[in-house]
């Protein structure tokens, strides 16, 4: 058993279990794309690189990875989320296969904001990947490869961050309330 950092409450996700699921999309992506040259795999910075990079170390299938990064204000409004693209991809993926992966989905906003922007940039596929989804009131956006419904509490570690702490524990961890309501 882990020494538990004070600011957090519990493991909600263990790293035996996380391997165990990235090990398992990664050979649903490696079937599902079998037939393709490539796929594109496009991850949301900063939270999704460490899943990112285990996720693609896993792949049985030729793949290349690309990143950008968006910022967002009032997420914790969704009738006032925005995002913005901060990060573009290096190249175009015009006429690839392209699987867009993200640590978390939570008000939806983010992925769905992708999603059309690179759909607007005619792949020849687009399909959504995340790790976690919150199980809340969010937009309407479909994830083709899920790894796990959490509660809609904050969570931290494998890439998740809590004011850019915690984002290397190898496991995901509710934080305490008064973590983060203290500042
Ligand atoms: C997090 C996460 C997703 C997004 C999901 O990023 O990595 O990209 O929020 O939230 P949404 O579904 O409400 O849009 P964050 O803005 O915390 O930035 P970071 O990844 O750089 O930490």
């Amino acid at each position: 058993m882990h020494n538990l950092h004070p600011d957090l409450e519990r493991v909600l996700i263990s790293e035996a279990s996380i391997q165990a699921r990235v090990r398992e999309l990664a050979a649903r992506l490696s079937h599902d794309y079998q037939d393709v040259d490539r796929l594109y795999l496009i991850g949301v910075l900063k939270g999704a690189f460490i899943f990112l990079a285990d996720l693609a170390r896993h792949l049985t299938i030729a793949n290349s990875v690309d990143f950008m990064a968006v910022s967002s204000y009032g997420k914790r409004a969704m009738t006032f989320g925005e995002v913005r693209l901060v990060m573009d991809l290096r190249e175009p993926i015009v006429g690839r296969h392209v699987v867009i992966v993200e640590d978390i989905v939570d008000t939806g906003h983010t992925l769905n904001y992708l999603y059309h922007v690179l759909k607007g940039r005619k792949p020849a596929s687009l399909r959504t990947c995340a790790l976690v989804r919150k199980q809340r009131e969010s937009l309407d956006v479909t994830i083709d490869y899920l790894g796990f419904e959490i509660p809609d509490v904050w969570v931290v570690g494998y890439g998740l961050d809590y004011a850019d702490t915690h984002r290397t524990l190898p496991f995901i961890a509710e934080l305490k309330r008064e973590a983060y309501v203290r500042d």
